[in-house]
């Protein structure tokens, strides 16, 4: 009974969270996303993403997009995104390798980073300020690492373990097929050796009959 009631209340609580996190982003949230880092070849170009929204709607959104370098922060674009939809929005770029990538129907605000360097490597942020929600703010946050190449150490790990694996499995294959070969020689032995105390007892009860009867069955 007790744990019956406990799991109602959990189970309460769950819908509770449920309805609240599905209905409802009730303020401003910017999001860049469920994974929000990525490791990236030097010279490559990467996409830094970021979404908002806001259950309460938005008037006129303030974003901007920085680069925490080591400290300071250095403004890479920003923008108002007019509600009305009708002025496009000029973003504003502050960085020559910065591009703009956004689409107002997703509220999308993503921006491209060409030919990376290692110096780009750190923290970016993405800001965003909703003026119908009296100025109220939220910045999500990026982490971009570089590397000189996508790691092999991991495959050559994989390819360690797949063939560790696989070796213990042949051995293990192995070693089930000698047992069953040496089980079954030893079997085969055995019989062998039972015929012979059989067919040696036999011919010792042969009088009796019924051991003689008996053995039969198992020579067919
Ligand atoms: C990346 O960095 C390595 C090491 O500094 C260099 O050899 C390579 O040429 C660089 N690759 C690109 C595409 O810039
Ligand atoms: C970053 O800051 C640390 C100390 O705050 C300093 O020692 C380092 O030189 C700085 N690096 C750069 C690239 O400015
Ligand atoms: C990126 O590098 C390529 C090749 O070096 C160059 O042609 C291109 O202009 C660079 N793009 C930017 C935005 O710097
Ligand atoms: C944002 O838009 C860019 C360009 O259209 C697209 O590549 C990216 O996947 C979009 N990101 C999200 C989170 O919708
Ligand atoms: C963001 O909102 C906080 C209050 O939540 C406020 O103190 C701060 O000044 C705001 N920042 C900007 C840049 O508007």
């Amino acid at each position: 009974m007790e744990t019956q009631s406990r799991g109602h209340l959990r189970g309460r609580g769950l819908l509770l969270t449920l309805i609240t996190g599905v209905c409802c982003v009730h303020a401003l949230e910017m999001s860049t996303g469920k994974i929000p880092f990525l490791e990236a070849v030097n010279g490559s170009t990467v996409l830094l993403p970021c979404t908002y929204a806001s259950c309460i709607g938005i008037t006129n959104l303030y974003f901007k997009w920085e680069y925490n370098d080591n400290g300071t922060m250095q403004k890479l674009v920003d923008s108002v995104i007019p509600t009305d939809h009708v002025k496009a929005n000029k973003v504003m770029v502050y960085h020559e390798r910065v591009a703009y990538f956004g689409t107002i129907k997703g509220n999308n605000i993503s921006i491209l980073l060409y030919n990376v360097t290692f110096e780009d490597a750190g923290v970016y942020s993405c800001f965003g300020k909703n003026p119908k929600e009296k100025g109220r703010n939220h910045t999500a946050y990026f982490t971009l690492y570089i590397v000189e190449e996508l790691r092999v150490i991991d495959n050559t790990l994989t390819i360690i373990i797949a063939s560790c694996v696989g070796g213990s499995i042949a051995f293990l294959m192995a070693f089930m097929l000698i047992k069953n070969f040496t089980l079954f020689v030893l079997a085969k032995m055995e019989e062998k050796n039972k015929e012979c105390l059989v067919t040696s007892s036999g011919i010792d009860n042969t009088e009796n009959g019924l051991s003689g009867s008996k053995s039969t069955p198992k020579k067919a």
